[in-house]
């Protein structure tokens, strides 16, 4: 996750966060009445002081939690939760028409209630309405509201919608209670928000672009931004993904050596043709800034993301691991919740922090992989299997810790562990309606990396994999990787080396492609 404080992506050569126009971006915080409302100084901190130009709109409610002389001395900026302050500037449109970006933390279980239901008794839910920027919630309540019915469905009708609802993190809560509804960590919503915030989309304020009137804005590559609130879902089109990728999807006999599926070619980064130039790539960008801001092409879609690498016991204290370290797979997490995305996460033996708005669930084995996986993935969109998953597992695991004695050690065993990608592919021939629409794996190769990651994406049927060659400061334990994505189509994708978070962008956008549009009895989105 990105520091708290670091400059915004897009930031000048001053490292000050740039917004459309050069200007500083704006952002609306608005505050809900909850307990958390405190927490909402620490993440006003964090944007001032990394150059954003904070615009805080509290409730009412908000204001018995903190007054109105703390936002605005620590914003800099007017603090009224009324639409009857500074009439003569139409505050209850034009705060939320000049917005780059709303955030409402905490989001309690009433304004997220009001937000479903078009409600705009007051300036806070009056901005939401006429926002037409990214707007994120990040709710703060008791488990049982949570998880109450009432809330379940507002919350579906603002993801439905292209708000991006962060998921509560669990702990302890107002009183003696804990349990899921925690506001999350501040810095974690603060580098939600940055990405979200990256660069390349349009300025949300429709006041100074006329946007607002439209509610349809059109990034820098052109491609449909719609998908805000109330203005429905967008699907990247081929035209848009093409335009917009950072990595370069090409045919595969386009690549360099490579005379059609099922030849090898060379490593990315190696050989492999050059990259059309024209096309925008990221190019050693921060991580964030692979993000196109805004962009929401996952919203309404559920997704499930594995990560880390698998444990597979010898004895009670001694495991048969891998160098994985989850970056990649925490990298598409955080990138698919930023899209919009309703993340689950499932997470072996990393030590990376929980990313903000997704839901994870912790393995060790791969046995557990297989059970974590095979569940989330029935009520899901697409599946991405990052994880390193460990081919074999001891066929004994000792009870108790194996002793050190004179003699030789017995010898260790191995079966083989289940092939989660091919089972869950075999599963989709045999139920199709209940399974991912999409389902990709990741190879880390040493050696023929196209060669064998072409045999590997016909022998488990899955629809994308991406080939990376382990070593050479990528893949494991490393910020950066490359990778060629290959298609069932066979398309292959070259992403040349660059930020993990940019990798997996480009492996969403090829996810989305691949994706039928709602409703759509089947046919892909593009
Ligand atoms: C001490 C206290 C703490 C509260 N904390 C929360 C909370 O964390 N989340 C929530 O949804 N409501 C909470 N409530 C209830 C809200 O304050 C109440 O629903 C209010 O109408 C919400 O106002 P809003 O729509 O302006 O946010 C709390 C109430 C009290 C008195």
């Amino acid at each position: 996750m990105s520091a708290p404080g670091a400059p915004t992506p897009g930031a000048s050569s001053s490292g000050e966060p740039q917004g459309p126009e050069g200007r500083r971006p704006r952002v609306v915080l608005g505050v809900g009445g909850g307990i958390a409302a405190y927490k909402a100084c620490e993440l006003l901190r964090l944007f001032t002081e990394s150059g954003h130009d904070v615009r805080v709109v509290p409730t009412r409610e908000a204001l018995r939690f903190v007054g109105e002389p703390t936002w605005a001395a620590l914003s800099g900026n007017r603090v009224s939760a009324e639409v009857w302050d500074d009439v003569h500037e139409v505050p209850h449109v034009r705060i939320g028409q000049r917005a780059d970006l709303v955030v409402v933390a905490p989001a309690t279980a009433d304004l997220l209630a009001k937000a479903a239901h078009g409600l705009a008794g007051d300036l806070l839910t009056s901005t939401l309405l006429t926002a037409r920027c990214p707007v994120v919630f990040a709710p703060a309540m008791h488990t049982e509201m949570w998880e109450h019915p009432a809330t379940r469905a507002n919350v579906a009708t603002l993801r439905e919608r292209g708000s991006l609802v962060i998921e509560p993190a669990v702990g302890r809560l107002t009183g003696a209670d804990s349990g899921r509804g925690r506001l999350p960590d501040p810095a974690d919503i603060f580098a939600y928000c940055r990405r979200v915030l990256a660069p390349g989309a349009p300025a949300g304020s429709g006041a100074d672009s006329g946007g607002a009137s439209q509610g349809l804005a059109q990034d820098v590559q052109g491609q449909d931004m719609r998908g805000r609130d109330g203005h429905g879902r967008t699907a990247l089109g081929r035209e848009a993904r093409a335009a917009t990728l950072p990595g370069h999807e090409v045919p595969a006999q386009e690549i360099a050596g490579q005379g059609g599926p099922g030849q090898g070619v060379a490593p990315p980064g190696g050989e492999a043709a050059a990259p059309d130039p024209s096309a925008p790539r990221d190019g050693g960008a921060s991580p964030d800034a692979s993000s196109v801001r805004g962009r929401r092409d996952l919203a309404g879609r559920r997704v499930v993301v594995s990560a880390g690498g698998t444990r597979e016991a010898i004895d009670p204290v001694r495991f048969i691991g891998n160098r994985s370290s989850g970056l990649q797979g925490y990298a598409l997490a955080e990138t698919a919740a930023a899209r919009g995305a309703e993340v689950t996460l499932i997470s072996a033996n990393v030590t990376l922090d929980d990313p903000a708005g997704v839901k994870v669930i912790r393995v060790e084995s791969a046995l557990d992989m297989r059970e974590a996986v095979l569940e989330a993935a029935a009520h899901a969109d697409a599946v991405v299997m990052a994880a390193a998953v460990a081919d074999f597992r001891p066929a004994v695991q000792a009870g108790s810790k194996i002793k050190k004695t004179d003699s030789v050690p017995e010898p260790i065993y191995l079966v083989k562990n289940p092939d989660i990608l091919a089972e869950l592919c075999d599963r989709r021939r045999d139920e199709p309606e209940s399974m991912p629409a999409v389902i990709a794996g990741f190879a880390a190769e040493t050696d023929d990396v196209l060669a064998n990651g072409r045999a590997k994406l016909r022998r488990k049927g899955c629809d994308l994999l991406v080939v990376n060659q382990v070593g050479a400061g990528l893949a494991f334990g490393t910020p950066d990787n490359a990778a060629v994505v290959l298609g069932a189509d066979g398309s292959a994708t070259e992403i040349p080396k660059g930020p993990k978070h940019a990798l997996a962008d480009v492996v969403w956008d090829l996810v989305a492609a691949r994706l039928p549009e709602p409703g759509n009895g089947g046919a892909p989105a593009s």
